[in-house]
C-alpha cells in the first residue's frame, strides 16, 4: 500500500492546510521539549521552496472546546519562526472573516499560523461543518500529523472529504518505516508500554497479545491492571474510569509481563521518601511511581533476547527524577540490545536523549498511541484518506 506524497503534486503559488502535530510539552508555561517541531521542518521547508502559501495547524493539549490561554499557539508560533528564519504570521482564531482574510492575504513562500484547534469543540467531534471551514481557506490538504492520525478529528479526517489529500514528507516516513515493522515483524518481537492514556492503549494489549511474543507494561497502564487483578495499587493514579476495554482482555496470558516490584511514596515529590515494595505489598496510602529494580531485571533479560523492540510510554512519574530510574535503566538496557529497536512518545524520547542515546535507536516515531495504533494493525482516520488506491484523486 502506498501513501499519497506531497511530491506527486503540484503546490505552487497553491495555498496548502498543513495539518502538523505540535503537541509538545509545555512546562511552567515554556516548550518543554520541541522534538514534534523540528520533525515537521522538512515538510515545511519543502513546501516553502515550492512557493506554496503554507497555512499551518495544530492541536497542544486537551482544551475540550474551551479557549484557554496556556494552550495557544503563539510560543510555538515563535519557536517555529526561530527555525525557519522567517516571520510566521500568527493569527488567534482558527476559522471566522479574520482568518479568511488572513489567509487572503498571504503570499507565496509565506506561513500563517491558525490558533490551537482544540479551542472549538467541533475538532474533535470530526465536525463537518467545521471541517469545511477549515478547507475553505486552501486549495490543497497536506497532512503530516501521523502522531494524531488515529483521532478521527476534523482536522485529520473530515477535511479530506473537502480537498486533494496527501502526506506531508514526515508522515510518509513514518508510514514507510512503521509499514516495514508490522509488515515485516522480527521474532521475538517485545512490545513495552508505559505511561497513560488507557483506553487507547488497554484495546491494543488485545491486539498484540496475537501478534507479539512479550508484552512489558509499566507506568499507569499497568496500576489499571494491577488493580482489574484484584492487586493492590494504594492510592495510584488509574486515568479516567472506562474499565470496559479490560473485560476482554486475558489478565493471565504468560506473554503479558507486569511489574514484580515497585517504587512507592506517599506523595509526588523529589524530596519524597520512597521505597521499593514487592507488587501485592502496596499499602492504603501509598502511590506507584516507578517500576522497581527487580522488575527492570525481568523486562531487561526479556529485551536481551528479542530481535525486536517496541516502546512507548514511561514506567514511572518520570518528570520527577528521583522517579525516573525505571525508565531510564530501561532505556539504557534496549540501547544495549542487538534487537531492531523502534521508540515513540515524548517521555521514552526524553529518556533516551538525555542520555545521549536516541542515535541508537533504528526508527524514532513521533507517535506515542498512533504508533502503536499502526502497528496494531488499526486503520486510522489520518491515514486511510491518504492511501493510493482509496482515493479517487
Ligand atoms: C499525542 O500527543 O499523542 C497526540 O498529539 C494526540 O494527542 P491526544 O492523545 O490528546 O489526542
Amino acid at each position: 500500500m502506498q501513501i499519497k506524497s506531497i511530491r506527486d503534486v503540484d503546490i505552487e503559488n497553491k495555498r496548502i492546510f498543513l495539518r502538523v502535530d505540535f503537541n509538545v510539552s509545555i512546562k511552567e508555561g515554556k516548550i518543554d521539549d520541541d522534538f514534534r517541531i523540528k520533525m515537521a521542518l522538512d515538510t515545511i521547508e519543502y513546501l516553502l521552496t515550492k512557493r506554496a502559501k503554507v497555512i499551518i495547524a495544530t492541536h497542544l493539549g486537551r482544551p475540550k472546546g474551551k479557549k484557554d490561554p496556556d494552550l495557544s499557539l503563539k510560543n510555538i508560533a515563535k519557536r517555529l519562526e526561530d527555525y525557519v528564519g522567517i516571520e510566521v504570521g500568527f493569527i488567534s482564531d482558527s476559522v471566522g472573516s479574520r482568518v479568511a482574510d488572513a489567509v487572503s492575504n498571504l503570499e507565496s513562500g509565506e506561513i500563517l499560523m491558525l490558533e490551537n484547534l482544540r479551542f472549538y469543540s467541533e475538532e474533535e467531534k470530526n465536525d463537518d461543518e467545521f471541517a469545511s471551514e477549515l478547507a475553505s481557506l486552501a486549495d490543497v490538504y497536506v497532512n503530516d500529523a501521523f502522531s494524531v492520525s488515529h483521532r478521527a478529528h476534523a482536522s485529520v479526517s473530515a477535511i479530506t472529504s473537502h480537498l486533494p489529500s496527501y502526506a506531508g514528507l514526515l508522515m510518509e516516513k513514518e508510514f514507510n518505516a512503521l509499514g516495514e515493522v508490522y509488515h515485516k515483524p522480527k521474532k521475538p518481537l517485545v512490545i513495552a508500554m508505559g505511561g497513560a492514556k488507557i483506553a487507547t492503549k488497554v484495546k491494543l494489549i488485545k491486539r498484540f497479545l496475537d501478534k507479539a511474543d512479550h508484552i512489558l507494561i509499566g507506568g499507569v497502564i499497568s496500576n489499571v491492571i494491577l488493580d482489574a487483578k484484584g492487586i493492590s495499587i494504594g492510592k495510584s493514579k488509574m486515568d479516567g474510569n472506562d474499565r470496559s476495554e479490560l473485560e476482554n482482555l486475558d489478565l493471565t496470558s504468560p506473554k503479558l509481563h507486569l511489574p514484580v516490584d515497585l517504587v512507592v511514596a506517599k506523595e509526588i515529590s523529589e524530596d519524597a521518601e520512597s521505597e521499593v515494595v514487592a507488587t501485592g505489598s502496596v499499602s492504603e496510602d501509598d502511590l506507584i511511581l516507578d517500576i522497581g529494580p527487580s522488575t527492570v531485571d525481568l523486562f531487561s533479560n526479556i529485551v536481551k533476547n528479542a530481535k525486536m523492540v517496541v516502546w512507548n510510554g514511561p514506567f514511572g512519574y518520570s518528570e520527577i527524577e528521583k522517579f525516573a530510574n525505571g525508565t531510564d535503566n530501561f532505556a539504557d538496557v534496549l540501547c544495549k540490545s542487538d534487537a531492531y529497536k523502534v521508540v515513540g512518545g515524548g517521555e521514552s524520547i526524553t529518556a533516551l536523549d538525555k542520555t545521549g542515546n536516541l542515535s541508537k535507536i533504528d526508527f524514532v516515531s513521533t507517535g506515542g498511541g498512533a504508533m502503536l495504533e499502526f502497528l496494531a494493525g488499526d486503520p486510522m482516520p489520518g491515514v486511510e484518506p491518504l492511501l493510493r488506491d482509496k482515493s479517487n484523486n
